[in-house]
Parts: C-alpha cells; sequence; structure tokens
C-alpha cells in the first residue's frame, strides 16, 4: 500500500520536528523509531509552551487580573480541543498528569466512599476484568482495586498471536462492573476487536474503560460511536508535552464517581466538620494545573488535525506494511503479533534469536538507531510469548522509508557483531 503523503509532504512535515536533525552518537541523523514510548514535538508546540510562559503565565480559575484569565482561557479552550477531538463534551475531559494517572484515578475513584459518604462503587461480590495484553498501567491498578476492596480480578486472554481472544469473553460474568481494555496494544501491535467486548460488557451494565496509549495519536478517533464509557489519553504520545494526560468519562457516570485527589480546587464548599465537592470535571482536578503542557498540548492536536487522522493512520499503515516486509529478511528474527499489518497500528516488536535486546539496542544506538528494549512495562504480555523482553521499532507520521532501510540496515550489523557465521 502507498502512503498518501508525497516525498515533499513527508519532507515538510519531519522539518516541523527540530529533534529530527539531531546527530546521534555514530555520527548520522538519528532515526526515531520509538514513537510508541513518546513522541517528538512539532515546533509549533515547543513554541506554545515558551511562549505561554513568556506572555500568560497565571494560575487557573484563582485570580482576576489579565493573566491568570489569559490562561484559565487557555485551559478551557484545550478542553474543548481535545473534547472535539475525541468526539466527547468539555465536562467529560479530566485533566491528568499522564494516562497512567487517569486510570488510577477511575480505579481509586471506586474504591473510595460515595460522594456524599456511602459505600464505594465497587466491593465484594463484584468482578473487575481486564486482559493480558495490556501495559502495566491498565492492569496493575485494577489488581490492587481487587486487593482494597475484596473484588474479583479476572482478564480475557489471547491467541497465540497476542490478539485478545473473543473465545475467553465468558470472563466477563454478571457481576462484572468494569472492563479496561487496550484500544492498541504496545508490544504485539494488535487494534483490538473492541465492539464485541464492548457490546460484552454493556450487557451485563460494566462500565469499560479504554486505553487509547497507543491509538490516539495514530487513528481517526470517536469515543461516542466507539461506546467507551471512559478512556484514558497520554497528551506526550501525542506530540504534545509531557507531564499532562486526560481521562474522558460518559458525563452520567463521571457525576457518579467520587474524587480521588483532595484540595483546592475541588470543593463547593469546606467547613472543619464536612466538605462537598465540585460536580465533574473539577472535581477530579485537586490543585495548581500544568497550563503549560495543557496548552502545548491542544497546539500539538491541531498539528495532527491539520495533517488529518486518516491520512496518519493510512502512512503509518504502509510504512508497518513495509517495516515487517523489511524485518522478514533478517535471519534469526521473531515478529510478535499479527502477521497483517491492517490489524495493527505502526509498532512492531520483535525478538533477535541468542541476542538480548539490550545489546540489539545498544548497537542499534550506535547506528544513530533509536528503538525501545526490555518488557515495555507488559510482562504478561511478554511471558505469554515466552520472553521476558523484546526489540520494538514504532511509527510515527514523520517517520520515512528511509527510517526502515536504517534500522534493517543496523539490524545486519547487530547480526554481524553477535551472530557472525551463524
Ligand atoms: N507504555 C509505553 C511504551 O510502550 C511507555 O513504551
Amino acid at each position: 500500500m502507498d502512503s498518501p503523503f508525497s516525498e515533499r509532504e513527508l519532507t515538510r512535515l519531519r522539518a516541523d520536528f527540530p529533534i529530527l536533525s539531531r546527530v546521534g552518537r555514530g555520527g548520522k541523523p538519528i532515526v526515531y523509531l520509538d514513537a510508541a514510548a513518546t513522541s517528538q514535538k512539532p515546533r509549533c508546540v515547543i513554541d506554545a509552551e515558551s511562549s505561554f510562559y513568556e506572555k500568560s503565565n497565571g494560575a487557573v480559575h484563582r485570580g482576576t487580573h489579565l493573566l491568570a484569565d489569559e490562561s484559565s482561557q487557555y485551559f478551557e479552550d484545550a478542553r474543548l480541543k481535545l473534547a472535539t477531538f475525541i468526539g466527547a463534551s468539555p465536562e467529560e475531559i479530566v485533566w491528568t498528569k499522564n494516562a497512567t494517572e487517569a486510570l488510577n484515578l477511575v480505579a481509586y475513584a471506586l474504591s473510595n466512599p460515595g460522594i456524599s459518604g456511602g459505600a464505594p462503587l465497587i466491593g465484594k461480590g463484584d468482578r473487575v476484568v481486564t486482559t493480558r495484553a495490556e501495559h502495566h498501567a491498565n492492569l496493575v491498578p485494577w489488581q490492587l482495586l481487587a486487593q482494597r476492596t475484596g473484588c474479583e480480578f479476572a482478564y480475557l486472554d489471547l491467541d497465540p498471536a497476542g490478539r485478545i481472544d473473543l473465545e475467553t469473553l465468558d470472563a466477563i460474568t454478571p457481576n462484572t462492573k468494569i472492563v479496561a481494555i487496550t484500544h492498541a496494544s504496545n508490544v504485539s501491535g494488535a487494534i483490538t476487536n473492541i465492539a464485541p467486548i464492548i457490546r460484552a460488557a454493556h450487557s451485563v451494565g460494566a462500565w469499560v474503560v479504554l486505553d487509547t496509549c497507543q491509538s490516539s495519536a495514530h487513528l481517526p478517533l470517536d469515543i461516542k460511536a466507539i461506546d467507551a464509557d471512559f478512556a484514558c489519553f497520554s497528551g506526550h504520545k501525542m506530540a504534545g508535552p509531557t507531564g499532562i494526560g486526560a481521562l474522558y468519562g460518559r458525563r452520567e457516570l463521571l457525576e457518579q464517581l467520587p474524587p480521588c485527589l483532595a484540595g483546592g480546587s475541588m470543593i463547593a464548599d469546606v467547613t472543619m466538620e464536612k466538605t462537598t465537592f465540585q460536580p465533574c470535571p473539577e472535581r477530579f482536578e485537586a490543585g495548581s494545573q500544568p497550563v503549560a503542557q495543557i496548552h502545548g498540548w491542544a497546539v500539538a492536536l491541531d498539528y495532527l488535525q491539520e495533517v488529518g487522522m486518516e491520512r496518519i493512520h493510512r502512512h503509518e499503515q504502509a510504512l508497518t506494511q513495509y517495516l515487517l516486509a523489511g524485518l522478514a529478511t533478517v535471519k534469526g528474527l521473531r515478529v510478535l503479533g499479527p502477521d497483517d499489518y491492517r490489524e495493527r497500528v505502526g509498532l512492531v516488536a520483535f525478538d533477535f534469536a541468542g541476542i538480548h535486546p539490550h545489546d540489539v539496542g545498544q548497537v542499534l544506538d550506535a547506528e544513530d538507531v533509536a528503538i525501545r528494549v526490555g518488557h515495555h512495562c507488559a510482562l504478561p504480555l511478554h511471558a505469554h510469548y515466552g520472553l521476558r523482553a523484546s526489540c520494538r521499532a514504532s511509527l510515527s507520521l514523520t517517520s520515512s522509508r528511509d527510517d526502515i532501510d536504517r534500522l534493517v540496515e543496523g539490524l545486519e550489523v547487530v547480526r554481524g557483531f553477535f551472530l557472525r557465521g551463524k
């Protein structure tokens, strides 16, 4: 398949990202194939953050002066922008410091006393279901929720390729309250067939929590059409700054959640005896907020939208096909996840027989090719493949065929170094 980007457009897009002209340890421009861990930032995002500090910096919703007003405006404009980007309403967006915090927010709120002091929303006799495909951020918070509340913890299992196996949907029992699933795996790259899972969850009245960390910068996303009840977002994986993420919650459900972090700005009234709380989303936004990062993320969303999410998806799919073909030429390399590029987002993890992933990563770094190595915060998924760690190349809108050629050449250097004659 062909990329919808012409050579000229791709060159222009790449020029928007200053870091792509950085030279690495080997003296060549760095090939960045680690967007699944964190995306690089276009100039407009970098400038938006510094210009915010130069001109508008103030505390949001905490003053009558011009700078506080301007900051509050940026803060709420960004909320509207993210809501529009995913097809939600602004009251359904809660700022968090990252996607992990968004998932923990839901898990902790469910075990906290109800808003007016009643019982927690989850307890003994209830069930929380996740999947073996999750990275730890969408797995450990649910294990801890089960430990805190005594609720059951269960999971959907995987087929040999690492896709969520719909044959295991019977883990979603009538007492299930939460089904937490990834939209796309950070190891197998598999795009989850979420519709049947969401239908099964809703048929028993469970709430679906969707992890979009590996999808929201790569696919068009309409959260209402998907029919997820909650979703987490990672700003730094979406061309935005670090230190910012968000939780989406269907309004009527978010309204039911008790607070998690407590402090300033989330209260309606406080006496020495009692505190009442703001409606959502403010109820979940205690303390001073990272406005510069939120504003930077809003600019990143504009940038992504201007390029076009559907076009980004097609570009990355075309390159995933090219990447899978390139990796298939390297002897001794086992690709994890589905064979068909159309079932994947643009990331491919692999195991190089007989070579530790860290050794692969180090030699590639000497070739100025940046990939991620290790367990990618997904140990149970690696165990499914009989591994403890793997190598992973991940793509973004600025990735090119040349990048993939450099990776494949680098892998031949790795082979030559560690497996000479084998
Ligand atoms: N979960 C992120 C990754 O896959 C951090 O790299």
